[in-house]
């Protein structure tokens, strides 16, 4: 089902009608659009990319744009116009992607393959720190001892944006599930800056604007501190935000209670969707009006999940006034 007719603008022309992929509102909202890649395009695409491990894509980066080239092509060049506009789409600006065939921890060398076509059709993604690498795959278990909350799976992860701490600029955030035993809750946070009830008080408060400071603790390996405010307006003059409570650095009373009353605002939203991601799958979002997060898990002796992240920058439509990159 074609969801993607009333679009009011469009960054490339949209496909009269799409190949080698459907497209449907997730069962959470309709914000949130289902793509499924089939079988016979995931096939095509894995056999076609054999001949390149991650590790050439690791090193050659130009590669990554062939993948995505190539994933587009089994599509009859209907999969990037669709990806591009609907990223900078302010109703919508999200996916779960769901390539069919491409479900077990096995192959998660080919989910990596695969999402980096997914995303360098309508983006680049930047060097993420972490890992040192252009995506970081890290690995969620029953105890944790690490600096943040991201690895800590008894407790939510609160709802926030990415690249808060970073000079770079994040226009998406790509999330997939590699691996999954023994999970019970644990489930992806999503909120549309547009569902949410606060966004009226928050937006048009005197803070709203105001530059804070943000640092990110060691396991980060970001070594400066950056400086901006929580609220911005993207090119068409709306809200968009840029926010993670772990990393604020209120410099005084004022701002330490705007923020906890900001916060709690956001972890009490009726309108945050709860989406369980399977193994293979991945959520895209506009980095800019969705926040993410993470849901409790059930903890368990032998839990692990693994997940694989990419942040990076939009390469065609933007959703920022002044972007860095062009
Ligand atoms: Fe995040």
């Amino acid at each position: 089902m074609t969801v993607l007719t009333r679009l009011p603008e469009t960054a490339m022309p949209l496909p009269a009608d799409i190949r080698g992929f459907t497209l449907s509102p997730s069962a959470q909202s309709p914000r949130l659009i289902q793509l499924t890649v089939s079988r016979e395009v995931v096939e095509a695409f894995l056999d076609a990319v054999a001949e390149w491990p991650v590790q050439a894509l690791e090193y050659k980066s130009m590669l990554r744009f062939r993948v995505a080239k190539i994933l587009d092509d089994l599509c009859d060049n209907t999969l990037q116009p669709v990806l591009i506009n609907t990223l900078v789409d302010r109703a919508t600006g999200g996916f779960q992607v769901v390539p069919e065939g491409l479900d077990r921890v096995e192959q998660a060398e080919e989910m990596v393959k695969f999402a980096t076509a997914v995303a360098h059709l309508m983006g680049r993604s930047n060097f993420d720190a972490m890992s040192s690498q252009y995506f970081a795959r890290f690995v969620v278990k029953n105890v944790d001892e690490s600096d943040s909350y991201l690895r800590q799976p008894h407790r939510v992860m609160e709802l926030h944006n990415d690249g808060t701490f970073v000079e770079q600029d994040t226009d998406y955030v790509l999330m997939m599930k590699i691996d999954e035993q023994h999970m019970e809750g644990g489930n992806s946070l999503l909120l549309h800056l547009d569902d949410w009830e606060g966004l009226e008080y928050f937006y048009h408060h005197p803070l709203a604007r105001r530059a804070m400071r943000w640092t990110a603790p060691p396991s980060k390996n970001v070594a400066r501190d950056v400086f901006h405010a929580i609220f911005d307006v993207d090119r068409g003059g709306r809200p968009i935000m840029s926010y993670i409570d772990q990393f604020v650095q209120p410099k005084d009373f004022e701002e330490g209670n705007w923020l906890t009353d900001l916060s709690e605002s956001l972890e009490e939203s009726p309108a945050t969707l709860s989406v369980p991601n399977p193994v293979g799958s991945f959520l895209l979002i506009n980095n800019h009006f969705w926040l993410h997060g993470r849901d409790r898990f059930t903890p368990h002796p032998k839990l692990r999940r693994e997940l694989m992240r990419q942040r990076g920058y939009f390469t065609h439509a933007k959703t920022l006034r002044n972007p860095r990159q062009c």
